[in-house]
This record gives structure tokens, C-alpha cells and sequence, in this order.
């Protein structure tokens, strides 16, 4: 229909980009990209109108969203070119053609058109080869610069290539590699972004570690420390959550590029709270790291004992904790933090201030000491009931 709408408008109407690989490929795909060689906006509008549809025009990018009667979404955009006015910024947009449209666009694959005009119906428009390139399971970029000018393709680039096991040639590695120095000009919010939809794919694993090997990662996220132990520690922490019944209330992609990033890098505590969105986030982050790198063993030795260090620390941290020493094979102290996190969800209140004073203490701020050891003492299972409770204040 909208190629028979476009025809009759004198204008040109393509599917584009994501969904067109994704049809070759025979992947789902959620997007559905209309690119028109004339005006994306009020073409959506008199689409929607023809179809009953509703649209919603976003005018400073120029493009809108059609919703069908059933609910599916469709973007259109007007073919458009794109020029950065230096590495990483984003970029300056002016109306093209469709060939200049799909050279502004990040890898081969991605950089695919089929017609939908009536006459030429599902034709693909493929100057660079992308089809060739998907056959050979070859992920590869337009140009040179491409990576400089958007470094974010980094990312992109080897989650595209974990997804549908592809591969760089040789080529578009070398240039990747050259634009590493780019990278810093990204914005923060951009990298973290783009990681988190690495976290959403199935083996994020494998992504970092590949990463890592084209010597960025750090660069993305400077201070992390990436090795073999880092790769199981994550895959484990994958299967961990899986089979988790409750868990954190920090968002998952969030909780995984924490946890996978856990090292006794001293870096470590200043990064988590970068990566941290929110408040309680950072303070998960600081929680975290505190555990993991400041304290010695001994506060692992018991319930008590960890709770004389965590008692104020975060839920969210605890359980961030427990997972990072159960895949680190740390079995003994993984227990403790396990049972500390379930007993002290339930700390008894057998003992008033009241009991206290019976039992010949002096009021004051001591009292809350005293209340802290049975807490300390209930946690490690030295008393049970109200009658050991009292008899141990008494001793
Ligand atoms: N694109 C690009 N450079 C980027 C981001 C996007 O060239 N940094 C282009 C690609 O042609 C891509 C299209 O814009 O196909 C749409 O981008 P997006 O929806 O983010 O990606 P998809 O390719 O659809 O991938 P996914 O399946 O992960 O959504």
C-alpha cells in the first residue's frame, strides 16, 4: 500500500536498513524502516489517513510513526544524508537520494533497500555489495571513517557480528582499530547505552571478550579489567540469573555490566558509580565495590562478622556480591553471604530497652550496642529465643 501511495504522490518508497537484513537473513525483526525519496512526514500522514492508522510525526528528526489497526508500527523518514562536523558529535542531516541515504549507514548488511513500489516490487537496492557480504557471513563498513565518525559502531559491529556469527574482514578490523582515539569523545550516556543492548543479546559474554581483543574495551569503560576469569565469572553469572527467583530491583543490563566487571581494580568503585544511572544505583555500585576489593577475609568468616561490616549496605549489593563469589569458586564465603542476606531480612526483636535495664544496664546510647551484639550473636546462631536472649545480656 504504501508503495502504490507513493506512486500515485510521484514519490519513492523503500523498506530499509535493519529490516531488510533481517529478511534475507530470515531473523525476527521488531523495526519496520520506510525511508521516502520526498517527504517522510507528510507521506506518514497521508498513509495513516489511507489505512485508518494513527500517526505520530516527530518533527525535529524528521521522520513519524504510523500505528496500524492492529497495533504494528511502521517509521518513515525522508532518504537523507548525514555529515559530522567533527568525530563522535552527532551528526548534520540534509534531505538525499536513496543512494546517499544508505551510504551514511554503518555496516554493508545494514545498508540495503527493496522497493515497494508496485512495478518493482521487493527489488533490492544493494550498491555495496551487502548481500554478498551477508552470504559470507562479512560484517563490513561503507568507508574508512566510519567508525571515527560514530564510534558507537563499535559496538554495534561486534554485537551484529556475536548475533548472526559474523565476522570483520580484515579490513574493517584495521579501521576500527585505528579510530580507538575517538572512542574518548563519545558521550557517556552514549556507550552505556549501546552496552546495554550487548546485555540484551544472548552471549554478552562473548561480545566483551571480543572486545577486549580488539583492544578497546577499555576504552569504553576505562579501569575494567578483562581476562579468562572475568569471561566464566560472567557466563556463570548469566546462568545465575536465569535460575534466580528474586531478583535485584537494579535493572538487569545494569546489574550485569556491574558484575562482570567486578576486579580488585581500584578503578573499579569509580566506574560502577559512572555507569550507575540513579542514586540508589551508585550507592549499589560504592556498596559493591567496597565489598569486594576493601575487606579482608575475616569478614567472611561469619554472619556476625558480616554483619558488623554490611549491616548498612545494600540488598542489591549483597546479592551482587554472593553471585560474583559463587562463579568465582569462592563456595564458603558465597554461603555466608547467602544466609546473612536471608536471616537478616528477619532480625527477632526479643529484647526491649526495658529488658535491658532489668538486667542492670545503664540507659544511653550503649543500649544500642548492646541490641547490635544480639543481633550479631542471633545471626551466628548463639541464641534462638527470647530466654537465651535474655540470659546472654545478663552474661
Ligand atoms: N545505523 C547506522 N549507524 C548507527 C546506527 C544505525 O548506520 N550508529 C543505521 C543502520 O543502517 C541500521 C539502521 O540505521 O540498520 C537502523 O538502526 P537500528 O534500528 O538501531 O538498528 P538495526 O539495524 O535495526 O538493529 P537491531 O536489530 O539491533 O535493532
Amino acid at each position: 500500500k504504501a508503495g502504490s501511495l507513493a506512486e500515485t504522490k510521484n514519490m519513492k518508497a523503500y523498506i530499509i536498513g535493519g529490516i531488510v537484513r533481517d529478511l534475507i537473513l530470515g531473523s525476527p525483526s521488531e523495526d519496520i524502516d520506510i525511508v521516502i525519496e520526498g517527504d517522510g512526514i507528510s507521506f506518514a500522514e497521508a498513509f495513516a489517513n489511507d489505512i485508518n492508522g494513527t500517526v505520530t510525526p516527530h518533527e525535529t528528526f524528521g521522520t513519524a510513526t504510523v500505528e496500524t489497526e492492529n497495533g504494528s508500527k511502521l517509521d518513515f523518514t525522508t532518504s537523507r544524508t548525514e555529515y559530522y562536523e567533527k568525530p563522535a558529535a552527532l551528526p548534520t542531516v540534509v534531505r538525499s537520494n536513496i543512494k546517499e541515504d544508505l551510504f551514511r549507514r554503518d555496516f554493508t548488511m545494514n545498508a540495503m533497500a527493496a522497493s515497494l513500489e508496485p512495478d518493482s516490487f521487493g527489488e533490492l537496492i544493494d550498491y555495496f555489495n551487502g548481500l554478498e557480504d551477508i552470504k559470507k557471513k562479512n560484517l563490513r563498513v561503507l568507508h574508512n571513517l566510519s567508525f571515527v565518525e560514530d564510534p558507537t559502531r563499535i559496538l554495534r559491529g561486534i554485537r551484529f557480528e556475536a548475533r548472526f556469527s559474523f565476522r570483520m574482514d580484515e579490513e574493517t578490523e584495521a579501521f576500527l582499530r585505528h579510530s580507538a582515539a575517538s572512542i574518548f569523545a563519545l558521550s557517556h550516556t552514549r556507550v552505556i547505552t549501546e552496552l546495554k543492548h550487548i546485555f540484551q543479546e544472548t552471549n554478552p559474554a562473548e561480545s566483551l571478550s571480543r572486545l577486549h581483543e580488539l583492544g578497546v574495551l577499555n576504552k569504553f569503560l576505562p579501569g575494567s579489567i578483562w581476562s579468562t576469569k572475568t569471561s566464566a565469572v560472567l557466563s556463570l553469572l548469566l546462568k545465575e540469573w536465569e535460575q534466580q527467583e528474586t531478583r535485584p530491583s537494579i535493572k538487569e543490563e545494569w546489574f550485569f555490566i556491574t558484575a562482570c566487571l567486578y576486579t580488585e581494580n581500584a578503578e573499579t568503585a569509580k566506574l560502577l558509580e559512572a555507569i550507575a544511572a540513579t542514586k540508589p544505583q551508585k550507592k549499589t555500585a560504592r556498596d559493591f565495590a567496597v565489598l569486594m576489593n576493601d575487606v579482608t577475609d575475616d569478614v567472611f568468616a561469619s554472619e556476625g562478622a558480616l554483619h558488623e561490616f554490611a549491616f548498612h549496605l545494600d540488598e542489591d549489593a549483597l546479592f551482587l556480591v554472593f553471585l560474583a563469589l559463587l562463579c568465582s569458586g569462592e563456595q564458603s564465603k558465597a554461603r555466608i553471604v547467602h544466609a546473612y542476606r536471608t536471616k537478616r531480612k528477619k532480625l527477632p526483636r526479643w529484647v526491649s530497652g526495658d529488658d535491658l535495664k532489668a538486667a542492670g544496664l545503664t540507659p544511653g546510647p550503649a543500649f544500642k550496642d548492646y541490641l547490635f551484639q544480639l543481633e550479631k550473636a542471633f545471626l551466628n546462631g548463639e541464641i534462638t529465643n527470647r530466654k537465651e536472649a535474655l540470659a546472654y545480656i545478663k552474661s
